[in-house]
């Protein structure tokens, strides 16, 4: 193994954590943590996955590598490429769309000085557009790390970001 990526990465507190689920199933359906395991790696692992990383979770947890990619790929909460520090994840769905969501993306994206996918030069934002988060009542919103922000305005928006360090 030549790489750092192919460190075990699933060891000391990581291992505890990952644990910790597996405890919550019977002995034999461990796989159940997959979801877990999975964020918890990425979130280690500077907010991404890799394959490398996705098959230690497949060995840890005895599955096929193909099982644990059809998770990781499935479910928009993880991550294929570098995200920023702050990770902003913009609702476009149909009622943020209908209250704004294309006019606060666009905001975003001149502000930022980077599209969708994208991650500005410092490292330290990056957006991405996803499906509906359950939170329409408070369309247009974004998710920032674990918090919502409901109701956006392009004048909220400056207001939380640069509020950011
Ligand atoms: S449509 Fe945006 S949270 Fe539901």
């Amino acid at each position: 193994m030549s790489s750092t990526m192919n460190l075990n990465i699933i060891q000391g507190d990581v291992k505890q954590r990952i644990d910790r689920w597996i405890s919550h199933y019977p002995e034999d359906q461990k796989q159940s943590a997959v979801m877990p395991a999975l964020r918890i790696v990425q979130e280690v692992s500077g907010g991404s996955l890799t394959n490398e990383l996705m098959d230690q979770v497949a060995d840890y947890l005895e599955m096929t590598p193909i099982a644990v990619y059809e998770v990781a790929t499935f479910y928009s909460m993880y991550e294929h490429k570098p995200v920023g520090k702050h990770k902003i994840c913009l609702c476009t769905n149909i009622s943020c769309m209908l209250r704004g969501s294309d006019e606060i993306l666009e905001h975003l994206e001149k502000k930022l000085g980077v599209g969708v996918g994208e991650v500005t030069p410092d490292g330290k934002f990056s957006i991405k557009k996803v499906e509906c988060l359950g939170a329409c009542g408070g369309a247009p919103m974004m998710m920032l790390g674990k918090e919502y922000y409901e109701n956006l305005t392009e004048e909220s928006i400056d207001e939380i970001l640069d509020g950011l360090e």
